[in-house]
């Protein structure tokens, strides 16, 4: 994944627990890079190492970590990078979600390598909405979740979030319900 995902975690590491505790992490992860370039794609293996060392360093299990940094992306590095972006997503929670299939395509123009997941929408309702995540990546799950509440905060509204179908449960994709 692009480095601007691996600095995200950097920074949400030293902003809530300090720098002592980020050095602590990329020790325990053993990955030997200490500056990461945003705009650069790293393997994949390095993000799930550094997850894993802050969920071992911080005691927190994985899925929370993943989950936090979801809110973290969102409401912090996006906002303050592309918050522009993020605005022309959608003028309501319900229109960006609406849009989200079709996203990661602007991303794209930035980032050429990206390798992004995959949204469908169905079932819209005045108020919800099922958002269907496909990815080749494993494990996420909870990071969309984090994604997904930390949208809601971005847009003030109380939301609902129920994972209605999972890849742990033999289906072949992540189904989410959000209501609001
Ligand atoms: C301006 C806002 C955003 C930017 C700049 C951005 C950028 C990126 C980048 C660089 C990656 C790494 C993929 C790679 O390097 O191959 C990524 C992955 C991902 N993004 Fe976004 N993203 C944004 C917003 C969102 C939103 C709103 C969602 C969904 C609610 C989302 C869902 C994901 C997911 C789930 C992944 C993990 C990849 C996977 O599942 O295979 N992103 N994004």
């Amino acid at each position: 994944m692009y480095g601007i995902i691996n600095k995200s975690m950097e920074e949400l590491v030293k902003s809530n627990f300090g720098e002592a505790k980020w050095h602590d992490v990329l020790q325990l992860s053993d990955i030997k890079i200490d500056y990461f370039v945003s705009n650069e794609p790293y393997d994949d293996e390095i993000t799930y190492k550094i997850a894993i060392a802050i969920s071992e360093i911080m005691q927190m299990p994985l899925q929370n970590v993943l989950f936090v940094f979801g809110e973290w992306w969102i409401l912090k590095t996006t906002k303050e990078k592309y918050g522009g972006l993020l605005k022309a997503g959608g003028e309501n929670l319900k229109e960006f979600l609406i849009n989200l299939p079709l996203f990661h395509n602007h991303i794209m123009l930035m980032y050429p390598k990206l390798t992004p997941p995959e949204f469908k929408v169905s079932d819209i309702q005045d108020n919800s909405i099922h958002i269907h995540y496909f990815s080749k990546r494993v494990g996420l799950q909870e990071f969309v979740h984090g994604l997904l509440s930390g949208l809601g905060k971005l847009y003030d509204v109380e939301i609902n979030i129920q994972v209605l179908a999972s890849r742990d449960n033999n289906n072949d994709h992540e189904i989410f319900s959000i209501s609001w």
